[in-house]
C-alpha cells in the first residue's frame, strides 16, 4: 500500500501488484468518506490508515493521526451513550453503527455516522477494525428544523383547537321551554364540523350543525369563519333582516342562499352541509333548511324516532341553488337531533359504516335518560363503533320540548 499507512511502499513491489495497490487507494482517496484502518493487536487500537476523505473531513493531517486512537474526534458535547455503544462493540468484535457529534481540528462540530467492521485472518482473529465516516450534519440539522417545525405547528393546532373549543356553545342550556345539548368530537386537534345556538329576536332560537368538506387548517378555517358569522355576538346579523330597532328573523332558506352566495366553492375550494333551524321557543315550532346534510332525527314521546323531511344541495356547490324551508313543531316531551355524516358514517375494524339504523336504535335506547346523557351516550356508541379512532368529526347536537 501507499505512504498513507505509515507502513512500507510499494517501491520494489512487482509492477502490476504495485499499480493496482496504488489503484486502490487513490480509489479510497476521492471516496468522500472517510475510511481508517486500527490495529486490533496493539494496545489501544491505534489508527495505521486514513484515506484523504479523513483529512478533509476532519481537518487532521494523516501525519497526526497515525498511531492515535480515534477518540481524538470526541469532545465535550460527544454522546457518552454513543461511545460506550462503540466500546461494547470493539469489546465483543461486533460490527456497529452509530451516529456521534466530532470535532474537527479546529474544534467546529460535525454530526459522524461511523461504522465499524471488525477484519478476521484466516485463523478467525481480529486483526484490524475498519470505519467508514460519513458527514451527516446537513441530514441532522434538517432533521432538527423539521422537528422544531413539527413542534411549533402542534403547538399552533392545539391553539386552534382551544379557540375553537371556546367557541362551542355550552354543553347544555335550557332556554324557554326547550333544553339544548351538544356532543362534539373532532377527529384531529381541529375540526371541520361546527354547532351552535344562536339567540334570536322574539323569543327564538337558530340551531345549526355544519360540516365542512374535506379536513385539517383549510376546513377548520371556514368552520370558524361560519360559526363567527353565526355566532350570537354578531347578534345574528346573517340570520336577520333588517337595522336598527327592529331586525327580523330570517328564514332558514333564506340564511342558506346567502351562505351559498357568499362562500362559492370556486372561491373557497370547499362546500359544506348545513341543517340550520329556527324553534319558537314558546310554540316548538321549528322551521329549518337542509343543505346536502344528513336528515335529522324527530324522536315524539312515545314513537320510534325517525327522520325528518328535506333534501337541498350543499352550500357553495352549484350558484343559483334553491333551498326550501320545512317545518314541524316538538310537542312537550318530543326531541329532535342534529348530526353531522361522521355520526353514520364512522367505520368499524371491517369497514361497516355505523348507519342510520344503529344510530336510530342508540336513540331510541338512552330515550328515558336526560338529554345531554343521552346523547353522550349515542356519542360514546359511535366512537366505540370504530374502536377510538375516528376518521371524520363526529358532532351530535339535540333539543327537547319540555
Ligand atoms: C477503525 C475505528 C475508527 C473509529 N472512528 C471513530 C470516529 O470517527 N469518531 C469517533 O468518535 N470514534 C471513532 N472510533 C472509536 C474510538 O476510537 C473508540 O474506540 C471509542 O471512543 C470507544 O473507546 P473508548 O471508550 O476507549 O474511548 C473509531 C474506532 C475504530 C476502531
Amino acid at each position: 500500500m501507499g505512504d498513507r499507512t505509515g507502513q512500507p511502499t510499494t517501491a520494489g513491489w512487482p509492477g502490476q501488484v504495485a499499480d493496482w495497490l496504488e489503484l486502490k487507494d487513490r480509489a479510497l482517496d476521492v471516496a468522500a468518506e472517510g475510511v481508517t484502518i486500527a490495529d486490533a493487536r496493539q494496545p489501544d487500537r491505534p489508527l495505521i490508515y486514513v484515506n484523504e476523505g479523513f483529512e478533509r473531513m476532519t481537518g487532521y493531517p494523516v501525519a497526526q493521526v497515525l498511531g492515535r486512537n480515534c477518540r481524538f474526534l470526541q469532545g465535550p458535547d460527544s454522546d457518552a451513550n454513543a461511545v460506550a455503544e462503540i466500546r461494547a462493540a470493539l469489546r465483543e468484535h461486533r460490527e456497529c453503527v452509530v451516529e456521534i457529534l466530532n470535532y474537527r481540528k479546529d474544534s467546529t462540530t460535525f454530526w459522524n455516522r461511523l461504522s465499524i467492521t471488525p477484519v478476521r485472518d484466516s485463523s478467525g482473529e481480529v486483526t484490524h477494525f475498519i470505519g467508514i465516516q460519513s458527514d451527516v450534519t446537513a441530514r441532522r440539522l434538517a432533521e432538527d428544523s423539521l422537528r422544531r417545525s413539527k413542534a411549533a405547528l402542534e403547538q399552533d393546532l392545539k391553539l386552534a383547537a382551544r379557540v375553537q373549543q371556546a367557541l362551542l356553545p355550552p354543553p347544555e342550556v335550557e332556554v324557554g321551554g326547550l333544553r339544548i345539548a351538544h356532543a362534539f368530537h373532532p377527529c384531529d386537534d381541529l375540526a371541520g364540523d361546527g354547532v351552535g345556538i344562536v339567540p334570536l329576536p322574539d323569543n327564538r332560537l337558530g340551531l345549526y350543525v355544519l360540516d365542512v368538506s374535506g379536513h385539517g387548517v383549510g376546513a377548520a378555517l371556514l368552520s370558524f369563519t361560519l360559526t363567527h358569522l353565526l355566532s350570537p355576538t354578531v347578534e345574528g346579523a346573517l340570520l336577520t333582516d333588517g337595522t336598527g330597532a327592529a331586525p327580523t328573523v330570517l328564514a332558514p332558506s333564506r340564511v342558506a342562499e346567502r351562505l351559498n352566495r357568499q362562500f362559492p366553492m370556486d372561491r373557497t375550494r370547499q362546500y359544506f352541509t348545513l341543517v340550520y333551524g329556527v324553534i319558537e321557543q314558546t310554540t316548538g315550532r321549528f322551521q329549518y333548511v337542509m343543505a346536502g346534510h344528513p336528515a335529522p332525527v324527530l324522536l315524539r314521546r312515545g314513537d320510534p324516532p325517525v327522520p325528518v323531511a328535506g333534501v337541498g344541495l350543499p352550500i357553495g356547490m352549484m350558484d343559483e341553488a334553491e333551498f326550501t324551508d320545512e317545518s314541524l313543531t316538538l310537542e312537550p316531551g318530543d326531541r329532535l337531533y342534529l348530526y353531522t355524516d361522521g355520526v353514520i358514517e364512522a367505520l368499524d375494524a371491517a369497514e361497516e359504516e355505523f348507519g342510520h339504523a344503529r344510530l336510530l336504535d342508540e336513540i331510541a335506547r338512552w330515550r328515558d335518560q336526560p338529554l345531554r346523557t343521552g346523547l353522550d351516550l349515542v356519542a360514546k356508541a359511535v366512537r366505540a363503533w370504530c374502536g377510538d379512532s375516528l376518521k371524520d368529526d363526529v358532532s351530535l347536537l339535540a333539543v327537547e320540548r319540555r
